[in-house]
């Protein structure tokens, strides 16, 4: 008997995402269940639900996907799930909050593969400022980088004390450094511009964070990346498809959001099909995304 591939949607919001419902229909679930408003304490007993209603041979056409709009919330969700798990009963596990996980991978990944094409180098001390570092593909963005060794400064649109909470909570999470800065003014701005080599933008979408001015007094910018592909730019002047092209007016190379979300595509999809594919159960989360994310940056 063929079974079914089942996958149960959790997400601690209002709303399932529309976007996570269609990429997993479209990678071949067979039926996708969204669950609203699902808090922490309630994973357990939702995951124990489902992995009880099929043997265990049939664990892994059963999956549950844990969205959201929190990292470390989705991250605790995620180890609840894999703690719910009675052996030999065991479902599959994704967790990609807001496309945070993919997005961020596809970023860095896109970044990554720029350095070495364009300038022989690896993210290994490179220094990256994140502009949007307090929503959820910067801080994402931010653990991904530092764990390849680059040194990421995370850039506060509305002062230091968020960004320096985050960095806190990156170092006792994941035991990465990463510096916090004051973006606030214009000369707090440029600072950070002026000393980056690497240049993400994951600002909310439809907010230019960076105009051409201050690009162009970014003095050894390699490496400019925008995720928003909302008008107007997040980077003023960076087209949404350029693939690594060279910046007009500043130095180094561009990557827009479609070359990004091209990636992005591809690994969210492709993690997807992996969980109905896959004999065993098994577990995604920010690093399996980067991991695959480096393979279709290639
Ligand atoms: N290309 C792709 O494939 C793809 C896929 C998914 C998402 N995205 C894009 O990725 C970006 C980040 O997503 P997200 O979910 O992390 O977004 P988000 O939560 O809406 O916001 C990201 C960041 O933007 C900051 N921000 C808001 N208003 C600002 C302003 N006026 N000036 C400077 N910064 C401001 C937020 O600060 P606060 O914390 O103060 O709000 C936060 O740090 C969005 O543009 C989204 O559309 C792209």
């Amino acid at each position: 008997m063929t079974r079914k591939h089942i996958l149960h949607m959790l997400t601690p919001l209002r709303h399932m995402s529309p976007f996570d419902v269609n990429m997993a229909l479209d990678a071949g679930f067979d039926a996708v269940i969204p669950y609203t408003g699902v808090s922490l304490g309630e994973v357990t007993g939702l995951v124990q639900d489902a992995i009880f209603s099929r043997p265990p041979d049939a664990g892994a056409d059963t999956g549950i996907f844990i969205a959201g709009k929190d990292a470390l919330l989705a991250l605790d969700m995620l180890e609840a799930a894999r703690k719910a798990m009675v052996p030999p009963f065991r479902i599959s596990v994704f967790a990609d909050p807001a496309g945070s996980f993919t997005t961020a991978a596809a970023m860095v990944a896109k970044v990554e593969k720029a350095m070495d094409t364009h300038f022989q180098r690896s993210l290994r001390g490179t220094r990256m400022a994140i502009f949007g570092a307090t929503g959820v593909v910067g801080f994402c963005a931010a653990v991904i980088a530092a764990r390849e060794g680059a040194e990421v400064t995370l850039v506060g649109h509305d002062g230091l004390r968020r960004v320096k909470d985050i960095a806190d909570a990156v170092r006792s999470r994941f035991e990465v450094e990463v510096a916090a800065a004051d973006g606030s003014t214009e000369a707090g701005k440029r600072a950070q511009l002026d000393a980056a080599e690497v240049i993400l933008s994951a600002a909310k979408a439809g907010v230019q964070v960076i105009s051409q001015a201050q690009l162009q007094a970014a003095g050894g910018l390699l490496i400019a990346a925008d995720v928003n592909a909302v008008p107007p730019a997040g980077v003023e002047g960076l087209p949404v498809n350029a693939d690594a092209e060279p910046l007009k007016e500043a130095g180094g190379v561009g990557i827009g959001p479609l070359a990004i979300g091209n990636v992005k595509y591809k690994v969210e999809s492709g993690l997807f099909k992996r969980m109905i594919e896959s004999t065993k159960a098994v577990t995604f989360d920010f690093q399996d995304a980067f991991s695959l994310a480096r393979e279709k940056a290639r």
